[in-house]
Order: structure tokens, then C-alpha cells, then sequence
């Protein structure tokens, strides 16, 4: 409160661009953000939903990955590649640690705040600010207010988790936090540790999220996988081609669903080892049912001697909750404010 920049959100709060209203204590700021790291160059023809459908049977192959069916990428630019984004984000909060969310691939950031009626409990922005901390919340590049960027090229892992370094600078500059946590979704969780994982800070928690990726077929089988432009053109003309979403309107019940892109799942898989560089604390708050990150079932396969080893051999602290009765998206089942709860703990414990 003592800082200058939180008494003008106190007094400023704008109504969301979509006409969804925040929460009260919030403002929507677009932040320009700089990146310069190598691209992948993804060597992939996607213009419709035959090709959809041979990149389903490809990235499913039982050896998807192994020498005899490689992942369709080219290698890396020799040079970094410099960008300017925008990023739309939500500041919220008058705390002194921001924590910074992070969202999944098929949401935006409506996934910390969603509007269905009835919502109020499955918002974790809401239950943050009551916890007294504060929030910066953001649309992915490519994803719902921030700028559209070129699916294979710009839409990478590493890419967006320079991107997330930026904001984390950010919050501890423009935002003055003390201490920053990134917490992150599906996805956003993978950038949130590897983000972690090149630059400190104070805590990390992920959901929807095993660092095991036995069971990404199921999940990119079952989802169906469609050419957003092709499925509404009205929303999503101006994406190109290579942005995919869901074929089924039962997996947009929820929230205002959002495309992601080829790029983002590819650059993941071909950059991924571990993230043996994060040393802060870490949380992983597992539904039981995950499809994605545990094959429906995440009791008997993830444990924290297994995360250790296999995934963040140098974390301070490893806290694992592995059957919370919820499949991966974890907010939005009866078990959130739960989760929340348990997340405060964790932050509470470690002095955050
Ligand atoms: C799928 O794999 C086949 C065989 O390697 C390749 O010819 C084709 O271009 C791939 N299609 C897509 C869309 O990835
Ligand atoms: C992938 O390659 C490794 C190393 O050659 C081999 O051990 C493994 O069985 C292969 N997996 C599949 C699914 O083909
Ligand atoms: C990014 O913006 C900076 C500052 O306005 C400018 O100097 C630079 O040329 C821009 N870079 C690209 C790649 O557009
Ligand atoms: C994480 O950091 C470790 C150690 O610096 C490095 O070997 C690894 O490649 C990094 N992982 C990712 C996904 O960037």
C-alpha cells in the first residue's frame, strides 16, 4: 500500500477487455516485453484437419519421439531471434509477494477468474487477495489479449518462459514485490519451472503437472484436435493455421476456451530434461484423475522421491499432494478452494 503504484490500481480499476469484470482491487495493464532467444525451426504443414488428424496419428505413435518416427523439427536459429510481444495482464493486490499465474494450453488467464455463474469459489485470484497476496495473471502470447504471434516460430517453450523471466522481473521492479512465486497450470506449468529453472525465486506450484509425459497420447488423442480457424472462423480468423483447439464444445463448458499453438507442444517435448536448475520450493498439487499428466490416475506413479530423481534433482523442498478428487483442471472441480487452502500453507511455510 506504501508504494506509489498500488495506490493508483486502488483507485484505477478498468473493467476487463472482454467486458468480464475483475475482481475488485485489479487493473488490466498490457505489458510490452522484449525476448531474444534461439527458435526451433518446426518443419510441420498443418492447413487443415487431414493434417490435423496425421500429426494426431504421428505425436501418438507408441515411438513418437525415438529415432524411427522423430519429432519434425530441424534443428535451432544458429542466433537468437529477437521479438517484441505484448502481454495482457491483471495486476491485483496490495501485498508485497506477487504471485505470478501462469495457464494452461486450451485457457487463458480466465482460467484464475472464470465467469460461469457461480464461480466465485473456483476463482483463484479472488481467494489469493483474501490471502493477502497479490497477483499478476497473464494471457499467454498468441492467447486471448496478448499479441498474436506465428504458431511454429514464435508460440515456442523457450520463448514463453523468457517471456515469464520478463514478467518476473517486472513484478519485482514496476510491482516492487518482495518475493515472488510463480504458480502455474498444465502447460503453465512447464514454464513456470522452467522459467524457475534459469532464474530464482521464492517458491513455485504446479498443477496439472507430473514432469512425466508417458501419458500425452491419451491426452492429445482424446482432445481431438482441430484447425481453431477452420472450427470458428468469427473467433479466430486472425490465428493462422498452425493454432489447434478442441473438437468438442463439452471441453469448452467452463471457461472461454482458447487455441493453442503446434509450436508450443513441439519446442516443449524436443527441449524437455528435467529441470534440474530449479532450487526453490517446490508444490505440486495433483487431481487424482489427471488425464494428461498421469493417465487418469496419478496415485502409485507420482511420488516425490520419483519427482526428485527424475524431474528437480536440486529443489530445496519437494511437497507433493498426488489424489485430490479432480482430473487436470484442478480450479475448476468442488476441491479447489481446498487446493487453495493447501497452496497457502505451502507458501505460509516457507515464510512467504
Ligand atoms: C506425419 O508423419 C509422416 C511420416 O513421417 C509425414 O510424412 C507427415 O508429413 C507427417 N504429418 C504431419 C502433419 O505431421
Ligand atoms: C525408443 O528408443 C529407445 C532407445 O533406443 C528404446 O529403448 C525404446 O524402447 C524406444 N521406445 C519405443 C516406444 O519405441
Ligand atoms: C523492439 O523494440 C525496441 C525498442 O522500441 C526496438 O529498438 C527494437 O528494434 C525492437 N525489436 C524488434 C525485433 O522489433
Ligand atoms: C534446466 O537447467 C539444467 C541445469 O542448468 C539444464 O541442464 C536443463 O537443460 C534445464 N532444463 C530446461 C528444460 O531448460
Amino acid at each position: 500500500m506504501h508504494h506509489r503504484f498500488w495506490h493508483l490500481i486502488l483507485v484505477s480499476i478498468t473493467p476487463y477487455a472482454q467486458g468480464i469484470p475483475n475482481p475488485s482491487n485489479c487493473k488490466d495493464v498490457e505489458i510490452p516485453v522484449p525476448v531474444s532467444v534461439p527458435r526451433f525451426n518446426i518443419d510441420v504443414v498443418v492447413e487443415d484437419e487431414w493434417d490435423t488428424a496425421a500429426l494426431t496419428s504421428n505425436l501418438t505413435r507408441r515411438d513418437a519421439g525415438n529415432t524411427t518416427s522423430p519429432l519434425p523439427i530441424a534443428g535451432m536459429t544458429p542466433a537468437p531471434t529477437p521479438s517484441n510481444f505484448t502481454v495482457a495482464a491483471t495486476l491485483c493486490g496490495s501485498g508485497c509477494t506477487v504471485l505470478i499465474l501462469t495457464h494452461g494450453i486450451i485457457e487463458s488467464k480466465l482460467y484464475w477468474h472464470p465467469n460461469f455463474k457461480g464461480a466465485d469459489r473456483y476463482s483463484f485470484i479472488d481467494a489469493t487477495i483474501a490471502a493477502g497476496y497479490s497477483v499478476l495473471s497473464y494471457d499467454r502470447i498468441g492467447v486471448g489479449s496478448s499479441s498474436k504471434v506465428e504458431g511454429l516460430f514464435d508460440a515456442q517453450f523457450q520463448v514463453e518462459t523468457a517471456v515469464l523471466g520478463y514478467l518476473t522481473a517486472y513484478a519485482r521492479g514496476t510491482m516492487a514485490a518482495k518475493k515472488v512465486a510463480l504458480v502455474g497450470h498444465s502447460y503453465g506449468a512447464y514454464l513456470s519451472a522452467g522459467s524457475a529453472n534459469h532464474s530464482a525465486v521464492d517458491a513455485v506450484v504446479l498443477t496439472g503437472f507430473s514432469g512425466i509425459f508417458d501419458y500425452f497420447a491419451p491426452f492429445v488423442a482424446g482432445a481431438g484436435l482441430r484447425v481453431a480457424k477452420l472450427q470458428d472462423p468469427k473467433r479466430w480468423r486472425s490465428l493462422d493455421s498452425t493454432y489447434l483447439t478442441s473438437s468438442d464444445l463439452f471441453a469448452e463448458t467452463y471457461i472461454a476456451s482458447e487455441p493453442f499453438a503446434i509450436g508450443e507442444l513441439l519446442s516443449l517435448l524436443a527441449s524437455y530434461n528435467g529441470f534440474h536448475g530449479v532450487t526453490a520450493p517446490i508444490l505440486v498439487l495433483q487431481g487424482q484423475f489427471d488425464v494428461s499428466a498421469c493417465g487418469s490416475n496419478c496415485v502409485d506413479i507420482l511420488d516425490e522421491e520419483t519427482l526428485r530423481k527424475k524431474v528437480f534433482k536440486t529443489a530445496k523442498s519437494i511437497e507433493l499432494f498426488n489424489d485430490l478428487p479432480a482430473g487436470h483442471n484442478l480450479n475448476l472441480h468442488k476441491v479447489a478452494p481446498r487446493a487453495f487452502e493447501l497452496l497457502f500453507q505451502f507458501l505460509k511455510g516457507h515464510g512467504i
